[in-house]
């Protein structure tokens, strides 16, 4: 079974990033699957205008998922732009892509009201998704919820390219990344780099240390009784700690007689304890830009070959002739 995903490369990774979506690519890693995961910098230049930014935050993702446990070996990292016939192929697509199919798709409408620019790339952005995900033949896509449309939409695409010109692309099945609900963020609302509410993956100790004990919690006194479901700290609680814990956690909530303060500073510790190694690696790789080259530069070969055989039946089929060049 081949999975594969991507992920934007337009900020720095939080630990929403990781329970809602690479904690989970991990454990198809392990499961043995073939997986493909890519760092989606075409993508991101819908939302980011810098050219020094997208290069660094590019080798941050690139880090990130080497530093929390992405095996080389196993799976394939690599930058969407390492296989740029991704864009040609997307141009082909749109071609068989119905206005009215890219105009359904509510992430587009999300982000114009959330302020980005409503430019071509951004409508067009579910095509140039589907690329990614055709180009490699892919079986699985683990996304979150919210991306589960533009996983329909592929498949509506590649129908079309298929009924127009032969079986050639394959169909690929949403995998809904659900076993964790939406990760809060400090304020409460879904935590995400767009709404600078963010415990950083990465960060410090001491500085996740600090936006902890500054998350607001309701004024109950410590001896009253308090609901843990309605509470940012046991929703980030849930992600690290035991199953037995959080029943005795859910109990002092209920019962009364404890702050919130006893909450922080256990989540603190409990995050360190899962953190501490993955910000080692993290700073290893710091010191060693070269490896992370490798690895991408490896990924990206072994990706743009697949890519390129499946771009020769494309092509013929369309009638898009090309000369012979290598690239
Ligand atoms: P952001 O909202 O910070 O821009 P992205 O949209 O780039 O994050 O998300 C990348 C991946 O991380 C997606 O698969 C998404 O579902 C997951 N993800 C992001 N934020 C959260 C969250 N708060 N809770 C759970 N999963 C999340
Ligand atoms: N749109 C995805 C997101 O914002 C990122 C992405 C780009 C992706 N191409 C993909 C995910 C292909 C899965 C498959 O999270």
């Amino acid at each position: 079974m081949r999975v594969l995903s991507g992920i934007q490369t337009s900020g720095k990774l939080h630990i929403g990033n990781y329970f809602g979506a690479m904690r989970q690519y991990l454990a198809l890693q392990e499961k043995g699957e073939e997986c493909f995961y890519f760092l989606a910098n075409y993508h991101s230049l819908t939302s980011v205008r810098s050219g020094a930014e997208l290069r660094d935050y590019t080798l941050e993702v690139a880090r990130g998922f080497l530093a929390v446990g992405l095996d080389p070996v196993k799976s394939l990292l690599f930058r969407q732009s390492d296989v740029p016939e991704v864009t040609e192929l997307a141009w082909i697509l749109s071609c068989l892509t119905p206005m009215a199919l890219l105009q359904k798709c509510v992430s587009y409408k999300d982000k114009v009201a959330q302020g980005l620019s409503p430019n071509h790339g951004l409508f067009a952005y579910p095509v140039l998704q589907a690329a990614d995900i055709l180009m490699f033949s892919s079986h699985l896509v683990p996304v979150g919820q919210d991306q589960k449309q533009h996983v329909e939409v592929t498949r509506d695409i590649a129908m079309k390219f298929n009924n127009a010109y032969g079986e050639i692309l394959t169909l690929p099945e949403p995998y809904i990344l659900s076993t964790v609900a939406v990760v809060p963020g400090l304020d409460g609302r879904k935590m995400s780099k767009s709404y600078g509410n963010t415990l950083e993956l990465f960060e410090p100790a001491g500085a996740m240390k600090k936006k902890v004990m500054r998350i607001q919690t309701d004024s109950t006194p410590v001896e009253q009784p308090k609901d843990p479901d309605k509470c940012i700290l046991f929703a980030l609680l849930t992600l690290v700690a035991s199953e037995e814990e959080l029943a005795e956690w859910r109990e002092r909530y209920t019962q009364g007689g404890m702050g919130y303060g006893e909450v922080k500073k256990r989540l603190v510790e409990l995050l360190n304890e899962l953190l501490d190694p993955f910000r080692a690696r993290y700073e290893e790789l710091v010191k060693d830009p070269d490896y992370v080259e490798d690895v991408l530069r490896s990924g990206g070969q072994k990706a743009r070959a697949i890519g390129q055989e499946l771009m020769e039946k494309v092509r013929s089929a369309t009638g898009i002739v090309r000369s012979n060049i290598t690239n």
